[in-house]
């Protein structure tokens, strides 16, 4: 049987005596989108970087379609794509020939490098401005050159490093299909984010990161559900009200946490009326609220609540 295209085992990586990666597992079968969701510093780059054999685990392995990041990084070169924070294009060079130029040196010749960049250039709606240099470029145009480039030699793997950080709303959704399509002619797809919904649009699961750990993995619905379906936030008008409320909502049978940046408590609620509940618990106890809102689980609610069921079980 062929070997799943990514596989990472117990992949540890050490800067000094700082673990950027702790025993990271994890493998994407052919076709399937994985999502490595974690905030700024947990690790993603990092595992992208040692995956394209930019930089070699401390420990562990990682192999792309069986081979070796390490001691078989030419067969792993052949096989992926690789666009993110440190992407090849040269910004004085037009968006055309910066693909020619990839193209060339993966070995095409002339003709076949102006045929696959003019391809590329139209699949990404980037032909109107194919003969400007890519420093006009807007952001969005810019992510798409980007990734237009990592696909030059028609990879079977690529890695988004954080495609869309950085990107307003419309360039966003531009670029979530253009990974869609991709994902329909088959691409492997290791795609990091710092947003639950991109994880939750793009991938067939999601392997959450922090601080180098694998704190948790499944499909987008098994982590919300993890968290409860939505999540109920309530912003108190004083911050030190914060341990009575959590007290408040334990007694009416909810699991609060407390988010200490916005001054909140959140409560994974799976049903609108349960807002009720956290409103009557709240006022019972005269706890002051000055908003209140149901919202669907982000990021933080699962860190949160990983964070605090690690702390219950520790304890
Ligand atoms: N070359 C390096 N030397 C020292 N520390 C590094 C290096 N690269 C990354 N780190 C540290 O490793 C951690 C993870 O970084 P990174 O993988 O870039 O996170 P992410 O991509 O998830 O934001 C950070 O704390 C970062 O400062
Ligand atoms: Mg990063």
């Amino acid at each position: 049987m062929a070997r799943p295209p990514i596989e990472v085992e117990n992949v540890t990586k050490d800067f000094g005596k700082f673990k950027a990666l702790d025993d990271v597992s994890l493998r994407v079968p052919e076709g399937n989108v994985l999502g490595l969701l974690g905030h700024n510093g947990a690790g993603k780059t990092t595992l992208v970087n040692i995956l394209s054999t930019l930089s070699p685990p401390t420990g562990g392995t990682a192999r792309i379609a069986g081979y070796d990041v390490v001691r078989q990084s030419r067969q792993v070169c052949a096989r992926i794509g690789l666009t993110g924070q440190f992407a090849a294009v040269d910004e004085q060079l037009s968006g055309l020939d910066n693909l020619v130029l990839i193209a060339r040196l993966l070995g095409a010749g002339k003709r076949a490098a102006k045929q696959r960049a003019e391809e590329l250039l139209t699949l990404f709606e980037l032909t109107e401005a194919a003969k400007r240099p890519a420093r006009t470029y807007s952001g969005g145009m810019r992510r798409r050159l980007d990734l237009a480039a990592s696909l030059v030699g028609h990879p079977d793997v690529i890695f988004l490093d954080e495609p869309t950080t950085g990107l307003d709303p419309t360039s966003r959704m531009g670029l979530w299909q253009i990974v869609e399509n991709l994902v329909d002619d088959g691409t492997t797809v290791l795609l990091t984010t710092q947003y639950l919904d991109e994880a939750d649009r793009l991938a067939d699961s999601i392997t959450v990161l922090s601080s180098g750990k694998v704190v948790a993995s499944g499909t987008a619905e098994e982590l919300k559900a993890e968290v409860g379906q939505r999540t109920a936030t309530a912003t108190l008008a004083d911050p030190a009200e914060a341990p009575r409320a959590l007290e408040a909502l334990g007694r009416a049978g909810l699991s609060p946490v407390h988010d200490e940046q916005r001054h909140a408590v959140t409560a994974p609620v799976n049903a609108s009326h349960e807002l009720a509940v956290v409103v009557r618990a709240l006022d019972e106890a005269g706890i002051e609220v000055s908003g209140l809102g149901l919202g669907e689980p982000t990021l933080d609610d699962v860190y949160l609540n990983l964070a605090h069921h690690a702390s219950e079980s520790a304890a």
